[in-house]
Order: C-alpha cells, then sequence, then structure tokens
C-alpha cells in the first residue's frame, strides 16, 4: 500500500511513521513543509527506500493533487497550532482548514481508499459534561479549534456528499519524544520538563485545576492506525484518549516526583486566552469498535518521556534557552 502522511515530520506524524514503517511492507511518503516539523524527526528512515520524505505545503493545491498520485491512504496530520490562531487565525485556517479541502478533493479525484482525518479534542471546547463521548457539543473556543473542525466538517461532508471512505480520530493531549518544547509551540510536559532540569520554575496559566486527558503518543499512534484499518469507522469519528483526566498541578508534581533532584518551584500566571478548562475523554466507543486500550499512563509517560530526552542529542539547558527567548506567553 502507498500511504501519504501529511505534516509526516511532526510530533505525532513522525512516530506515526516509525509505526508504519515497522514491516517494511508499505511505500510510505512523508509530506510536510517543516514549518514546526524537521528533517532529523524521519532521519532514521534515510536508508529505507520505501520512506520518502518530500517538501510539500498542503496550501498548494496543485501540489497536493502531483503528491496524491497513486497513494491508496492518507494519514492528514498536518496542522498549524493552537497557540499560532490566536496571533493569526487566517494562516491557522489556510493550512487547517483550505489545505485539508484540497487534500480531500484530491484524494476523491485518486479514488483513495481511506482519508484519516486527524482531528483534534479542540473542537470540543471545555467539557460541558464529562467523560465527552463523541456526542459531546463542538464548541470550540479558540480559532485553532474552529479550523480543526472545519477540517473535520469538510471530512465528512466529502464522505456523505461523495462517499469518500472518511475516517475522522480526535485524540486527546498528546505528550512524549519529538514533543515540541519551544516558543508557541511548546506543549506543557515538555516544558515542564525542560524547566525542572534547569531548577526554573514549571509555570501554570491559570490556578492549574484544568485539566487535560494526557495521552503517551505511542497509544495515540496505535489508535490512529487501527481506526485507518476499522471498516465499521468509514464516515465516523472516534476519541483516542488514555481515559482520565489530570491536572496541570498535579501535572507539575508528577514531573517533581520523576526529577526529584529539582529544585523548581510552580509559579501560577494569568491564564491564557482560549484554554479549555476541563478534557476527559469518554474512550468507550474506541475500546468497543477498535479494541483499544491505552497502555502507558501519566506517571510511567513522563518516566519514558525523561528517560528519553536524556538519551537524546538535546542539550537540557540549550532547551531552557529557546524555550525562554522564544516564550510568547
Ligand atoms: N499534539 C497534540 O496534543 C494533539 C492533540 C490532538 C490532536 N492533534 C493533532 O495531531 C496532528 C499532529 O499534531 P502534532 O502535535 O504532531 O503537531 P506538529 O506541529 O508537531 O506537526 C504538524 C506538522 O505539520 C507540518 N505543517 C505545518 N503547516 C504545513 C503546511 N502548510 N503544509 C505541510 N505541512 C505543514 C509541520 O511542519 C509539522 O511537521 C494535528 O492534526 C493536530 O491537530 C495533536
Amino acid at each position: 500500500m502507498k500511504i501519504l502522511v501529511t505534516g509526516g515530520a511532526g510530533f505525532i506524524g513522525s512516530n506515526l511513521v516509525d509505526a508504519l514503517a515497522v514491516n517494511n511492507t508499505h511505500e510510505i511518503i512523508v509530506a510536510d513543509d517543516f514549518s514546526t516539523g524537521s528533517r532529523e524527526n524521519v532521519a532514521q528512515h534515510a536508508a529505507n527506500p520505501r520512506v520518502r520524505v518530500v517538501a510539500l505545503d498542503i496550501r498548494d493545491k496543485y501540489a497536493v493533487r502531483e503528491i496524491m498520485r497513486g497513494v491508496d491512504v492518507v494519514y492528514h496530520l498536518a496542522v498549524q497550532c493552537i497557540r499560532v490562531s490566536i496571533r493569526d487565525p487566517y494562516l491557522v485556517h489556510d493550512v487547517n482548514a483550505t489545505g485539508t479541502l484540497h487534500l480531500l478533493t484530491a484524494a476523491l479525484d485518486e479514488n483513495v481508499k481511506r482519508f484519516v482525518y486527524c482531528s483534534s479534542s479542540e473542537v470540543y471546547g471545555t467539557a460541558r459534561r464529562v467523560p465527552m463521548d463523541e456526542e459531546h457539543p463542538l464548541v470550540p473556543t479558540t480559532p485553532y479549534g474552529a479550523s480543526k473542525l472545519a477540517g473535520e466538517t469538510y471530512a465528512r461532508s466529502f464522505y456523505l456528499t461523495y462517499g469518500l471512505p472518511v475516517t475522522i480520530v480526535r485524540p486527546f493531549n498528546t505528550y512524549g519524544p519529538r514533543e515540541h518544547f519551544e516558543g508557541p509551540y511548546g506543549e506543557v510536559i515538555p516544558k515542564f520538563v525542560v524547566r525542572a532540569l534547569n531548577h526554573a520554575p514549571l509555570v501554570i496559566f491559570g490556578d492549574g485545576t484544568q485539566t487535560r486527558d494526557f495521552t503517551d503518543v505511542s497509544d495515540t499512534v496505535r489508535g490512529l492506525i487501527a481506526a485507518g484499518e476499522c471498516d465499521t469507522l468509514v464516515g465516523d469519528v472516534v476519541n483516542i484518549a488514555r481515559g482520565q483526566d489530570v491536572n496541570l498541578r498535579d501535572l507539575a508534581q508528577i514531573v517533581l516526583d520523576t526529577l526529584p533532584d529539582s529544585q523548581s518551584a510552580i509559579e501560577y500566571q494569568a491564564p491564557r486566552p482560549g484554554d479549555v478548562l476541563r478534557h476527559f475523554a469518554d474512550i468507550s466507543k474506541a475500546k468497543r469498535v477498535l479494541g483499544f486500550e491505552p497502555k502507558i499512563e501519566i506517571r510511567q509517560g513522563v518516566k519514558r518521556y525523561v528517560d528519553w530526552l536524556m538519551r537524546s542529542e538535546f542539550d537540557p539547558r540549550e532547551m531552557l534557552s529557546q524555550e525562554k527567548l522564544r516564550n510568547w506567553e
């Protein structure tokens, strides 16, 4: 099978490519504009002739049409992120919504056998009830969430109108190796870990009672692949998450427990615009339809992330200076 992974040089995308390449049976095209992802994230496949890394901007509909030739399955992950959406909603709309439309149109023309749209729990907005199943109201709080929902709505409409075999996956907050730590792209777990390693304060925006359903990237990737292989989910949507909410105070403490030599304190700053207050997934549909079982709980996942960072070529001190220099929040 020929598989196209958009955003394949990013955090989740590169972990997905690793998993898809394990059996060496598929031809994989990694398409990315490297705006936030990097070639290093997929450099481990450089010697594999079945994995091709291609520079592509999904806003270019002619280039998208070209790359789609002969593709059987699409995992569409390319995205511009939530913090960028606060200051530049047009850019984020162009990539996340219009870019998705370009991919859907090209996939339809090429008779693609499965189009997996990687959506986000951000389409729900703050939880109105928990746990949040797939029928939870869709009230995104940020332009990012709105753009992800627009992509989702286009994807579903291509199934309903043209019969394109689309599956929508809604991952919740995902963490793990290669997650961004820097500036507006930086996510809370790598930021906390980098700060704790440098004895710098762990900064929480708001009072720290906000929760997220933190999911290890290995679980998210297994969920994405299972959803992409499941015929029952064609034209349908599924949550992928750990199925447990953790508040940010507890998360900070877990990081400090994992790094007991750290002298970091927890510091509270004003809440950020649009931040959701609570996310807690109901994953019973994924369990029932996909047999999905998340394997990594949060303490274990944070420990795995720290271990990976220690083995990587990253210098935590250098990481902190990048994080601070480009920290716009
Ligand atoms: N990280 C999470 O916690 C999380 C949670 C839920 C859903 N998701 C979804 O998972 C997917 C991947 O997210 P991620 O966290 O790996 O983000 P990421 O920023 O690491 O990856 C996105 C990739 O898209 C690429 N990209 C950006 N603009 C592009 C363009 N115009 N053309 C081509 N490529 C472009 C970037 O270079 C990057 O490699 C996204 O669809 C996101 O909405 C992520």
